[in-house]
């Protein structure tokens, strides 16, 4: 048996925030937001009262309607977060209770932007091995809440959202997953982090140029070792899907990698950085709009705090 991506939901808060609403809140203007970053609007959370669990539960709810799968028939929830609901218990258990799914395991993975390969290869590996038949892999983020909104150099480049995969078995041998390469560099964990909430400065803070510079060199690397894992080379590839930080950073692994634009998929300019859940909101507009389809070689690649970087193949 091997695990494929049956279905994806999403969910996309309904508020839009647009790069010309920033400019009444920092020293800041749509043509720089644009050409350094290709953001122009995001979607942010104002209720006060709706937690990361509820935005992750209603992705969840789409991904089972769509599959025809009951909250009972998912064996695992696998969650990644930067904005739990709670220290504890894992926002995973929280998601557990509100979409009912009674005979699950649920737990979190801390791996900010780096979530879709780890879950994905922890997914993929249980339904191989008969662990599970049916995991939910669920990236969830309200990044507003962690943005320090008078500064200029973060607070244009993040957004809010979710997107659940469901991972379910197939013997289908012409789709599925087929492997993942995965790797850190604690050493540089101070580039990118955010601190305790009860911190002076609970904000996102970033050294941006080297969070640029990492992103394009390891997210190439990534690719090109999942693909000589696989005895595949990059024209193989059909559709490569990074990680939305920035445009930049996605153009230039594309060009390192020597992929056609025309195969990477860019929903930034809508969304800009919602952490964990920028690739199954990207793969899900995508396969949407008919650009993913059945037996394609589709390439996931993030990175992100830790930093944590890694890539992802399958047959989708
Ligand atoms: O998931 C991973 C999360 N993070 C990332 O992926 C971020 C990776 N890094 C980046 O995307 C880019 O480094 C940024 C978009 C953050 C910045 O772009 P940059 O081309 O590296 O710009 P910079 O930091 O070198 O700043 C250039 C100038 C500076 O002014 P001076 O010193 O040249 O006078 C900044 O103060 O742009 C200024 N600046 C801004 N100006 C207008 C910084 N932020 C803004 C802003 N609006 N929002």
């Amino acid at each position: 048996m091997n695990a494929y991506i049956r279905a994806i939901g999403v969910c996309r808060p309904k508020d839009v925030l647009t790069n010309a609403d920033l400019e009444k809140i920092v020293d800041t203007n749509d043509e720089w937001i644009t050409t350094r970053t290709g953001i122009k609007e995001r979607r942010i959370v104002k209720d006060p009262n709706i937690m990361s669990s509820d935005l992750a539960t209603a992705a969840a709810q789409e991904a089972l309607e769509k599959a025809g799968l009951k909250p009972e028939d998912v064996d695992g929830i696998i969650l990644g977060t930067i904005v739990a609901d709670k220290v504890m218990p894992a926002t995973a258990c929280i998601v557990q209770k509100k979409l009912g799914c009674k005979n699950a395991w649920a737990y979190d993975i801390t791996a900010a932007c780096s979530f879709v390969p780890i879950a994905l290869n922890n997914a993929a590996l249980m339904i191989r091995s008969g662990q599970a038949k049916n995991i939910l892999i669920i990236g969830t983020e309200i990044m507003s809440r962690i943005i320090d909104w008078k500064d200029r150099n973060t607070c244009v480049l993040f957004g809010d959202g979710a997107g659940a995969m469901l991972i379910s078995e197939t013997d289908d041998p012409d789709r599925g997953y087929i492997n993942t390469y995965l790797k850190s560099d604690g050493t540089t964990d101070h580039i990118l982090y955010v601190n305790q909430p009860n911190h002076e400065n609970p904000y996102i803070q970033m050294d941006g140029q080297a969070v640029f510079k990492m992103a394009v060199k390891e997210m190439t690397t990534s690719v090109r070792k999942t693909l000589e894992m696989a005895n595949l080379t990059v024209d193989d590839v059909d559709v490569l899907c990074p990680h939305q930080a920035n445009l930049r950073i996605m153009e230039a692994t594309a060009d390192r990698l020597k992929i056609p634009r025309e195969k990477v998929l860019m929903n930034l300019h809508k969304y800009g950085n919602t952490s964990s859940a920028t690739i199954p909101i990207a793969l899900y507009e995508a396969e949407q709009e008919g650009k993913l389809k059945p037996g394609q070689l589709v390439s996931m690649v993030a990175i992100g705090s830790g930093m944590v970087w890694g890539a992802s193949l399958v047959r989708w």
